[in-house]
């Protein structure tokens, strides 16, 4: 049955805009962060994975000059004259991720051609899952078209999309994780360098991310709150080692030895970067020798310091956690992303999995009167276009 979701999607395409000529299919994943979190603005490390929830895009030339965008999920069609793409301002809206897009393309000297779309996604919006790299990844390849540019500046592209049209200053994460995902494996990123490290994980176990099913309004302030933070931290560590650019440079010692100068708060979410980065290398040192106990043990010391030091967690994250460390075959578990709601992800033994998502269920149902979505992690591809005998 190969190629059948492929055909359905062009079929669709064509009932959209009366033809399918041209039309091609461009895919973006979204990620699951293992751990990692809030070091990638901060230049320090990541180890996402990119899952088979995925933003898909149907694309062809249109001839009229206009450039078209239908969201199913949204159910919503917007169209703009190409020739106004650059100087269009951001409307709060999710519009704003494809045409910031296109505005990086066009300032790097990249046409935008007159094109329908169709975008259908699997990444549950707002989950924490990154529907909006996925977005902007697949509208980038759709709007290249087949134009080739390198990968590592398509990630960067679309990270500058995210920071200057749509106004939120993200690390590089989400958009490098969906360009370079791989099967079967775990991408340790190095965000200073942006170099990576494909890990393979160990037999034995698997990984599982639970919808809260909320995003906390404060999630957009909170991030550039945190982001100020971390700046004002290297502003003060800076006094005693000039040396340090940023949070990846500073040691455990040298945050103990200037921590009594700094603002309690500004001490504590530097002790959550800074012991987080050093939990990225562990965790993957432990991966490599297969020591699950230890891997599952970062994983709850990472939550716990997103919670306490980093305050990014909220009610809904924490009770998914610890209902999930209480269920027998559950190695660790987190908070994942940026916060304030979205998803957890969880590392379990395979046996376990469907007693968990029973588990989880019945409490997040008892306790917040919601029915948790719960998602298997199967580390994937990074994005490219759909090839003809492909099924998604
Ligand atoms: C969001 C951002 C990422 C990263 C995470 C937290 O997903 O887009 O760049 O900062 O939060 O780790």
């Amino acid at each position: 049955m190969a190629g059948v979701a492929q055909s359905l999607m062009t079929e669709d395409f064509r009932k959209l805009y009366g033809s399918a000529e041209g039309v091609r299919i461009f895919r973006a994943p979204g990620r699951v962060n293992l751990i990692g979190e809030h070091t990638d603005y901060n230049l320090g490390f990541v180890l996402p994975v990119a899952l088979d929830l995925a933003t898909y895009i149907a694309a062809a030339p249109s001839t009229d000059g206009k450039l078209r965008i239908y969201s199913e999920f949204r159910k919503e069609m917007r169209e703009w004259n190409v020739a106004d793409l650059a100087a269009l301002t951001p409307a709060r809206h999710w519009t704003d991720y494809p045409i910031g897009v296109a505005q990086e393309l066009l300032c790097a000297g990249l046409a935008i051609a007159p094109a329908n779309l169709l975008v259908r996604s699997s990444v549950p919006e707002g989950s924490g899952l990154s529907s909006s790299a996925a977005l902007e990844v697949s509208t980038a390849l759709a709007f290249l078209a087949g134009r080739l540019l390198d990968p590592l500046d398509l990630a960067r592209l679309c990270q500058r999309a995210e920071r200057n049209f749509v106004g939120m200053p993200c690390g590089i994460m989400d958009q490098y994780i969906s360009v370079f995902g791989r099967e079967h494996s775990a991408v340790e990123i190095d965000c200073r360098s942006l170099g990576r490290r494909f890990v393979e994980l160990p037999a034995g176990i698997t990984f599982v991310a639970v919808n809260t099913m909320v995003k906390h309004a404060l999630a957009g302030s909170a991030y550039k709150d945190r982001v100020a933070e971390c700046a004002a931290a290297v502003a003060g560590i800076k006094e005693k080692f000039p040396g340090v650019e940023s949070l990846r440079d500073v040691s455990p010692e040298q945050l103990e030895s200037v921590a009594p100068s700094l603002p309690a708060v500004v001490e504590r979410r530097a002790r959550h970067v800074v012991t987080e980065d050093a939990r990225v290398g562990r965790y993957v040192e432990a991966s490599t020798r297969g020591d699950l106990a230890l891997m599952g043990e970062l994983l709850v010391e990472s939550h716990r310091s997103l919670q306490h030091d980093y305050e990014v967690s909220c009610a809904e994250l924490d009770f998914l956690v610890d209902t999930a460390l209480a269920i027998d075959g559950v190695l660790g578990s987190r908070m994942t992303g940026g916060g304030f709601g979205g998803c957890t992800v969880t590392m379990l033994r395979p046996d376990a999995v469907a007693r968990f998502g029973q588990e989880m269920a019945r409490a997040y149902q008892r306790q917040f009167q919601a029915a948790p979505q719960i998602y298997a992690c199967r580390p994937s591809a990074g994005a490219g276009e759909v090839k003809d005998s492909e099924e998604f």
